[in-house]
């Protein structure tokens, strides 16, 4: 087949459905309203650990338009099914109302369903429950982490460190941190007899499918799971959270359509988080800068219940440098917590925080620069796996961004810059993120119109994938944007895989590439054998399409549209299924980047600002790229969040998080970012997928905290190993 002209990919396109969403006619789960909807509220536990030992629902039974308040005393005893979940993760999940334990603070014991809204949130209040509290432990730092840790070796660091000409040892410390998406974690159920309908809001239909499937025992065909719009989910969406079994539940006993929408407090025990760490690195190297040994020593938060770890907390420490000596141990700690779940750039940011504020210290503990000590470090190849890179363009971002930042005007010492009260400093970090590819399922379908409808069950959690696909479809069908619909977000259509981790434009793009490219040779292959057409016995690897026309590439004058091909051909449609399966690849893939900040630290106060933040990432072809930097400012603005501001607290007597709420659980506001910028370095990586793209949503948030953290050193002098980098820190 000739290679289509592009035309939408690569063009900075405005969000498809952004009038829908502007103008309030885009449907969030909780909008979703089906006749004779009632309200569940849920009541959390007061206690961390222990049993309840009554629960007494007098009160909130006597209430109007109370209909049932549900808890372990009276519900079912529901099946629940093995279900591995998308993080298919050690233990036994949640089983909501099924006895009396208690695992965190905040889980689920009751939940009270009501004709109205302000009904059920009033009984709630009602239901009056004691508990037989145990002592809870809820702090990483005391909490012991029985059991085998997660190792890595290569070489031997213990002997290299001792022999090493230069050492150093830091512990860093990052907080755990809520993804609070805008959008509240949301459920409408509807039984419908034994089918069930879910208005959820989730980044992956399946998900809630394949649980409630497992918590109840039905069949998942049973189950239809509707979810066209997220208001931002950062991955904690992902999963299927146990408040979603609650809504089914009460669904199911009071035989009417519930909705069940968890409160901003809720989502603080109701769904996961990113996990708190103590990262402890040792580091060996020589006198020029060349690591010669890194001991990477991990503890993370977990709950007592599932041990959540997460495998990108450790790569970066395995093969982003030249190092010949590497060893890590990775602990999770069980505590009386809910269990944590991936936040953007999972495990990466987390690791990346640690290592690059590692490698800005030996920079300055060798007089070094930043940059230079990187680029001495530059691998050839994937030292972990011992793979070649599909492609790497570190050393591109390294010099584009010294380069547009204005980097070499710094001076190198620092709290050296004074703007009046201020103390200027710059920083900047590498991230990473590794290319994930999953399969799926597109369908396409042309209609005599002349316009395309594509289909698949994906998610777009915020990153313009509605655009996005349309714009790859637009493309290989060979029409205008505005004649090509995208669909996603409901079980009925093709699968998909999750939508998370970078991986929804190469898995999903290349499926919709797939099925796009097949119709338009079905329509090619049409007109070529239609004595009618003027294409007639032309080669099809001479025919491109443009605008709805199918053409000569040679010879643009000789061709006819689809509208006529269709219509002479007597056809209401063409259809065709694309999919896409990864293959196996013989390189290492990741997406790359490099992060510059510039804060201003108030030197009496300890006020940090970002005046300006520069991100040059390397993550293969982008299609969309006015999206691609709705998603690297929008990460800019997250990771300022990590470095300075988010912090979940826990008050360790009783386990209660103490700021569990968007005033106390500080999030960047426009006062907090100022000059954010990215760019893209040129280039598809065609080993990663067939339409060259490495994956960018979760890359562009791993550099930001380290680079923020780097350059609060370079203005003050003071190295903040403990996120977030609070005034307190710094005076
Ligand atoms: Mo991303 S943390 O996989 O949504």
């Amino acid at each position: 087949m000739s290679p289509q002209p592009q035309a939408a990919v690569g063009a900075p396109l405005s969000r498809v459905d952004g009038r829908l969403k502007v103008t309030g006619q885009a449907k969030y789960a909780a909008d979703h309203e089906p006749e004779g909807v009632v309200h569940a509220v849920v009541v959390d536990s007061r206690v961390a650990r222990g049993r309840i030992t009554s629960i007494d629902t007098r009160a909130a039974d006597a209430q109007p338009g109370v209909l049932k308040v549900i808890h372990h005393r009276n519900a079912p005893t529901l099946p629940y099914g093995p279900n591995p979940g998308s993080l298919n993760l050690p233990g036994a999940r949640l089983r909501v109302f099924q006895d009396d334990e208690v695992h965190f603070h905040g889980q689920p014991v009751a939940v009270v369903v009501a004709t109205t809204l302000e009904a059920a949130q009033h009984a709630a209040t009602l239901v009056k429950i004691e508990y037989d509290a145990e002592l809870s432990v809820t702090d990483l730092t005391d909490a012991p982490a029985p059991g085998q840790p997660v190792t890595y070796a290569r070489g031997d660091a213990e002997t290299a460190l001792q022999s090493a000409a230069v050492g150093m040892e830091m512990t860093y410390r990052p907080a755990r941190n809520h993804h609070n998406a805008m959008e509240l974690h949301a459920t409408v159920a509807q039984w419908d007899g034994d089918r069930l309908t879910l208005w959820d809001k989730t980044q992956w239909v399946q998900s809630p499918r394949a649980e409630i499937a497992a918590n109840f025992g039905i069949p998942p065909e049973n189950i239809r799971v509707v979810s066209p719009f997220v208001g931002g989910a950062f991955g904690n969406s992902a999963r299927a959270w146990p408040h979603i079994t609650v809504a089914v539940l009460a669904a199911r006993e009071t035989k009417r359509p519930v909705k069940l929408v968890l409160a901003r407090k809720q989502l603080y025990s109701g769904v996961g988080y990113r996990p708190g760490y103590e990262y402890r690195i040792r580091l060996g190297s020589d006198r020029n800068g060349r690591l010669t040994a890194m001991a990477h020593d991990l503890r993370g938060e977990t709950s007592r219940y599932e041990t959540f770890s997460e495998r990108g907390v450790l790569s970066p420490g395995q093969m982003l440098y030249t190092t010949p000596h590497v060893s890590q141990t990775y602990r999770t700690v069980p505590l009386d917590v809910n269990t944590p779940t991936p936040m953007r750039g999972p495990g990466y940011s987390t690791a990346a925080f640690a290592v690059e504020s590692a490698m800005d210290e030996l920079a300055h503990e060798l007089g070094i620069d930043p940059i230079e000590l990187r680029q001495r470090n530059e691998p050839e190849n994937d030292q972990a796996s011992g793979r070649p890179f599909s492609t790497r363009r570190l050393r591109e971002c390294y010099t584009t961004g010294a380069r547009e930042f204005g980097w070499n005007r710094r001076n190198p010492k620092p709290r050296s810059t004074r703007d009046g009260d201020w103390l200027i400093g710059t920083g900047m970090a590498t991230a990473l993120y590794d290319t994930l590819r999953f399969p799926g399922q597109a369908r396409v379908r042309l209609d005599a119109d002349g316009t395309a409808l594509v289909e698949s069950a994906t998610s777009d959690m915020g990153p313009g994938t509605y655009t996005s696909m349309t714009q790859v479809a637009a493309d290989a069908l060979g029409l205008a944007v505005r004649n090509v619909t995208f669909r996603l977000g409901d079980t009925d259509l093709p699968p998909a895989p999750i939508h998370g981790g970078s991986l929804t434009m190469a898995s999903v793009g290349s499926t919709v590439q797939d099925g796009c490219d097949k119709l338009r040779q079905q329509a090619i292959t049409l007109a070529v054998g239609d004595e009618g057409s003027p294409l007639y016995g032309a080669s099809t690897d001479d025919i491109v399409v443009r605008g709805g026309r199918l053409h000569m590439k040679d010879d643009p004058a000789r061709g006819e549209t689809y509208r006529q091909l269709l219509a002479r051909n007597d056809r209401e449609s063409l259809e065709a299924l694309g999919s896409y399966t990864p293959g196996q690849s013989r390189s290492s893939m990741y997406a790359y980047g490099a992060v510059f900040a510039e804060v201003a630290v108030d030197a009496r106060l300890g006020l940090v600002r970002v005046r300006r933040m520069l991100g040059v990432f390397d993550a293969g072809r982008i299609i969309s790229p006015k999206l691609a930097d709705s998603q690297a400012i929008g990460a800019m603005v997250g990771g300022i969040g990590t470095a300075l501001l988010e912090h979940t607290v826990t008050d360790h007597r009783d386990g209660r998080i103490v700021n569990a709420n968007l005033a106390d659980y500080l999030v960047p506001v426009n006062a907090d970012v100022r000059d954010l910028r990215a760019i893209y370095v040129d280039g598809r990586d065609d080993e990663a997928d067939p339409i060259g793209v490495k994956g960018l949503g979760e890359v562009v948030l791993v550099g930001v905290a380290p680079a923020v953290a780097n350059a609060v050193f370079h203005a003050t002098g003071r190295r903040v190993r403990d996120l977030p980098i609070t005034a307190e820190s710094l005076l």
